[in-house]
């Protein structure tokens, strides 16, 4: 291995106590600098450090080494907030413009503050910077050359810092491993007082409080996990967050105050017993704090906040076998919270999706005032405000991925009294929103949409809505459901009518919350102003995250696979239909009612498939199977027809094109027409595959690496969290070969 060039000259830490000893002796072990020098007060600190090999030298001031600093070195200033402004004039007074200046200090107004008083202007070389890798531990001694993996660094530049200064900086921050993020002062300044030093001064404040005003001598013996947990921050250096406080005190004092009134409220809520707001408190605080987990533990969540975007690196070959059960109905799960949030009394859900599509809906309910407990391994319980219980939420509702949520959700909020926004990530922000609009406008709803129809969506509340006959202009149950959910708000009778048969989740779950719907032909109809009451529900397992297994038991020989509590809904049963068209060996036992819903345990052993004409009739029932169906039509004997389909074009992703190109570079024929696409069945070799975000592109292809001759890499499959969470786990014990890798 050849070592690593230096990409700084010098590297001067001004202060060497545990955040300024790391940089040093990280740089110094990786080889990044061709020396690192120490400036301290105390000489014995600056033996200390370099008996430690934290530095080569240490001296006793700036002064004493400015002569020998040019273009390429860097002085690092790591004292405590307040002394920043003290180092900054020594600066000032001995080190060339050529020198790259940069801090650490946990607050940058302040810092800013001191370099326009000592330079006039900040200058260009200065490059404020905030490395967040504290501890509670201090001191040289606690120096860490790995302090800085996989820790953020926020640098703060201003208009006039110099790009080069600049960029010398990130590159020593991410040469000791750190993530390198940029924002402007005041917004660290805000972020930081708030997840940083607000949390600092309670702890404090906490343990002070037990320390010296409760009477009883022997506290902190029985003092647990949950006082270690909160108060560990309260062992951090005094005179550090004495400075911070001080120097931060205007965000600090906001967030403050903000945390005050509501530590009153939960005051009065404990003496009143008023035990929603403490389940709204705690749940709502509970569903942030394993959110937050989320994040630290890389993984995805609603607000794709998760910067790790993963690839899927699957070997060709293998068979499937086994009983599996496939999580929660995604469709159903949706509906259980929203139908749940505006029922009069408590709901009980079993069998929940916990996928980011679900999830978002979820947390857009907690948003707007209601309880939720869970979820917990699938259960949530719900407890219902009733038809014109929501609250109006602080800021716009963020959807993700979820075309359901936000569809389905603006009939809901077109008849609150109150305006909404809901937005969502980049594959949703591509999605046409004008065939909910449409029709809620008709019935007097007031809505605003980005160009194009697409979100973000804006919806004006206080409108007295009308019921409306709506013939659907495309079959889709997004937007059936969307109009039934605002006709619970309209006055009359509002009816739909589909074009084809779409799933008919929220009719059958109205009913079941007591809300009476009438079905006639292909028109359903409801009459608003009635009310729904709490019930319990069972989501019974995802027939379309089921189809992946399905498809991959049908393709690979040797397969024999049992899915069990299978969602067997007549409206969503296509793929079964298509899959035994084309030869599939499917066999269904065990078939029941739960809730409402017809379930099944589905046994797919391998059989050869033959390619057909898909019947336009199945289209609307299999509309999201169609990205796996594809894999089982490449490898099938013959030629495989779609036509009707359309409204693939408009799902997550293009699914007719991306398909299309996935199998191509496969090196299957697949030939994209408007409404659908033809694939002649054949051999089926290895290759990179995008997946455009679309969750059900990343699991067919994966699939169809059952049947490749070379591996196959999908690319970003980051979303399959949004409706199969345990994908990789079930591909894995089932016999197929996945790793996930970084992408
Ligand atoms: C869904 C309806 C379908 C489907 C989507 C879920 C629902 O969308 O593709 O995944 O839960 O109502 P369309 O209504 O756009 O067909």
């Amino acid at each position: 291995m050849t070592e690593p060039q230096p990409i700084i000259n010098k590297l001067v830490v001004v202060g060497l106590g545990l955040i300024g000893g790391s940089l040093a002796a990280g740089l110094k072990r990786r080889g990044g600098c061709v020396e690192t020098i120490g400036v301290v007060r105390r000489p014995d600190i600056g033996t200390q450090a370099v008996k430690l090999g934290v530095v080569d030298r240490a001296c006793g001031s700036l002064e004493e080494v400015a002569s020998e600093l040019g273009q390429g070195d860097v002085v690092f200033i790591s004292v405590p907030t307040l002394a920043v402004a003290e180092v900054l004039q020594q600066a000032r007074d001995c080190l060339s413009p050529q020198v790259t200046i940069t801090d650490g200090a946990s607050v940058k107004g302040s810092v800013e503050r001191a370099a326009e008083q000592v330079f006039g202007e900040a200058p260009p070389q200065l490059v404020l910077g905030h490395p967040i890798a504290g501890s509670e531990r201090s001191g040289v001694a606690a120096a860490n050359p790995d302090l800085y993996e996989q820790h953020r660094v926020i640098l703060t530049p201003l208009d006039n810092t110099d790009p080069e200064h600049l960029a010398r900086v990130m590159k020593l921050w991410e040469f000791v491993g750190a993530e390198v993020l940029t924002m402007s002062v005041a917004e660290h300044d805000e972020v930081l007082g708030a997840t940083s030093h607000l949390p600092h001064a309670i702890a404090y404040s906490l343990v002070d409080t037990l320390a010296q005003d409760i009477g009883n001598p022997n506290i902190f013996r029985y003092a647990a996990g949950g006082f270690r947990d909160f108060t560990r921050i309260a062992s951090s250096d005094p005179v550090m967050w004495h400075d911070i406080m001080r120097a931060n005190k205007d965000s600090v004092l906001n967030a403050l105050d903000l945390f005050v009134d509501n530590l009153t409220r939960l005051r009065t809520a404990i003496a009143s017993e008023d035990s929603d707001y403490l389940l709204g408190v705690f749940t709502r605080a509970k569903a942030a704090r394993d959110h937050f987990t989320n994040i630290l533990a890389k993984r995805a969540f609603v607000n794709s906040m998760s910067s790790s975007k993963i690839d899927y690196l699957l070997q060709p070959g293998g068979q499937v076998s086994g009983t599996i059960r496939v999580p929660g109905d995604k469709s159903i799960s949706h509906r259980s919270i929203m139908l749940g949030s505006i029922a009069e009394g408590v709901t009980e859900v079993e069998g929940f999706l916990e996928g980011e599509d679900a999830l978002a809906t979820l947390q857009a309910f907690r948003d707007m005032g209601v309880v939720i407990e869970g979820p917990d391994e699938g259960r949530v319980k719900i407890h219902g405000v009733g038809l014109h219980g929501l609250k109006a939420p602080a800021k716009p509702l963020y959807v993700g991925n979820s075309g359901t949520t936000i569809r389905l959700l603006s009939g809901l909020l077109a008849g609150q009294k109150f305006d909404s926004e809901m937005s969502g990530d980049e594959s949703l922000a591509k999605r046409p929103m004008g065939r909910v609009a449409d029709p809620l406008r008709s019935m007097g709803a007031v809505i605003d949409t980005a160009e194009g129809g697409r979100p973000p969506l804006r919806i004006k509340g206080g409108q007295t809505l009308k019921a409306i006959d709506y013939p659907l202009p495309m079959a889709s149950a997004q937007v059936k459901s969307c109009v039934l959910l605002a006709g619970l708000y309209a006055q009359g009778t509002t009816r739909v009518t589909e074009p084809a048969p779409t799933r008919d989740h929220t009719e059958r779950m109205l009913t079941g919350f007591g809300y009476s719907v009438k079905r006639s032909g292909a028109t359903a109809e409801l009459t608003g102003g009635g009310k729904l009451t709490g019930c319990k529900i069972e989501v019974p397992a995802d027939i379309s995250s089921a189809t992946f297994y399905m498809v991959a038991a049908s393709i690979a020989p040797g397969s024999d696979l049992t899915l069990t509590h299978v969602g067997i809904n007549p409206t969503r049963v296509g793929v079964i239909n298509i899959l035994r068209l084309m030869g599939a060996d499917l066999t269904l036992s065990n078939e029941r009612t739960v809730g409402g819903e017809p379930v099944a345990d589905i046994r797919v052993r391998y059989a050869p498939l033959k390619g057909i004409q898909i019947p336009e009739d199945q289209v609307p029932l299999a509309i999201d199977e169609f990205p796996a169906l594809f894999i089982a039509a490449a490898c099938a004997e013959g030629k495989t027809v779609l036509t009707g389909a359309e409204e693939l074009r408009v799902k997550e992703s293009d699914r007719i094109q991306a398909m299309a190109d996935g199998l191509q570079i496969l090196g299957v024929d697949a030939q994209p027409t408007p409404d659908g696409i033809v694939i002649q069945g054949g051999p089926m070799g290895g290759g990179e595959v995008e997946t455009h975000h679309d969750h059900r592109i990343a699991m067919s292809f994966s699939i169809a690496a059952l049947r490749a001759s070379a591996p196959i890499r999908v690319k970003d499959a980051t979303n399959v969290a949004t409706s199969f969470p345990t994908f990789v786990e079930l591909a894995k014990q089932t016999g197929i070969t996945l790793e996930v890798i970084d992408s």
